[in-house]
């Protein structure tokens, strides 16, 4: 089975590349490298010790996505290309629409042309509304609060209308949580560029000394301890879980969403200290106001995924945390 990797060279398509691989898949890989480098193509290749062909391409560029399609027999597409930064969609939101949706289409139409019968997009918790009770289920209202939020919506919603039409296609929407941790070779992880804006990248360049102390971005939630609770997802169970999703598209037809998480919230003040535990190591925090637009809580119902796809996620936050740093130190 032949599959096109669309943002590959990214945190978590770098993951998967590295499962398909392992399980015998073929892959190509096309990014544009806006968000990743070519560390993390090197870095799959090391891991699996496999090689692959791949492409500097922006998907936006409809005639070079055409070229990738022409140039291979794809079974299927796992469509991780996309911007992800939510703050910075607030501030640039035609970019961010234009990047998610334009590459989007192009795929969709070169899949329809190319007749690939397979897409796995990669979809967010961000696609719920905000006042829904926990946990989220995949019929959990829908409604976002930024651009990046809507512009998976918008995708989901294209894709939902391309499978209605591509009858004999199967098109799955996955909606992570949020994914942390690194492989335990160490050799691929997350690397955001400039100050991260997520949890678990700020801990990490923390505890290596690049920033002073840690916010915490309120402790006056209505949480056992008043911090914000997220489901945190390792990037290996996220990565394996396309490996699901695939066995799910070879079997059914159609558009199905699921929603991808462990269902357990874990604090942020959890998350520190057990960072500081699993690796010996102490993280200097304050307690700052909190951040606009955070939801105080937000996790999965792992059911839907459990039951129909047979996807559980087996690691522990303890893994999550010393691969983390295992990869950063
Ligand atoms: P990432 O930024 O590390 O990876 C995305 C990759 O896509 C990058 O390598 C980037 O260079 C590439 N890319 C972006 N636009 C492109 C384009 N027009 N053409 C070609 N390549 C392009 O992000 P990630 O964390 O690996 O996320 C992967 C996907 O999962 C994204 O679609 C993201 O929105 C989604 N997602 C991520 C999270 C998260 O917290 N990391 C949560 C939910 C959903
Ligand atoms: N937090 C801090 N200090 C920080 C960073 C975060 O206290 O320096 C807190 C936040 O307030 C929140 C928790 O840590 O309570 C998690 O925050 P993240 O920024 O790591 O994650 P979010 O849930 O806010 O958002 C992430 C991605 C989105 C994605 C979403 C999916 O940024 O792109 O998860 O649920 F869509």
């Amino acid at each position: 089975m032949k599959i096109l990797v669309t943002g590959g060279a990214g945190y978590i398509g770098s993951h998967t590349c590295t499962v398909l691989l392992e399980n015998g898949y073929d892959i190509v890989v096309a990014d544009n490298l806006a968000n990743s480098s070519m560390d993390a193509i090197d870095g799959i290749k090391k891991i699996t010790q496999k090689s692959f062909p791949f492409y500097k391409t922006d998907l936006c560029d409809e005639a070079a996505t055409e070229e990738i399609f022409a140039s291979h027999k794809f079974d299927c597409v796992i469509h991780f290309a996309g911007l992800k930064a939510v703050a910075e969609s607030v501030a640039k939101p035609i970019m961010y629409y234009e990047n998610n949706l334009i590459s989007t289409l192009n795929i969709c139409k070169c899949m329809k042309k190319h007749r690939v019968p397979k897409i796995i997009f990669s979809s967010s918790a961000v696609v719920y509304k905000n006042d829904n009770p926990m946990p989220l289920t995949e019929d959990s209202p829908l409604g976002s609060i930024n651009a990046y939020g809507w512009s998976k919506f918008m995708c989901e919603q294209i894709l939902r209308d391309f499978a209605a039409t591509e009858t004999d296609f199967s098109v799955v929407s996955l909606r992570y949580f949020n994914p942390v941790g690194a492989h335990t070779s160490g050799l691929i992880g997350e690397e955001p560029s400039g100050i991260p804006n997520n949890l678990m990248p700020f801990i990490a360049q923390t505890a290596r000394g690049i920033h002073s102390e840690i916010k915490i971005f309120g402790n006056d939630y209505d949480t056992p301890d008043g911090t914000g609770i997220r489901d945190y997802i390792h990037v290996m169970d996220l990565a394996e879980g396309h490996m699901n999703a695939i066995n799910f598209a070879n079997k059914n037809t159609g558009f199905e969403v699921f929603n991808l998480g462990t269902g357990r919230g874990v604090s942020v003040l959890e998350m520190i200290t057990t960072f500081e535990t699993v690796n010996g190591l102490k993280l200097p925090y304050s307690i700052a106001p909190r951040r606009a637009g955070d939801l105080p809580v937000s996790y999965t119902s792992p059911k839907k995924a459990e039951k129909i796809l047979g996807f559980k996620a087996k690691r522990t936050i303890e893994d999550m945390c010393r691969d983390t740093w295992n990869f950063r130190r």
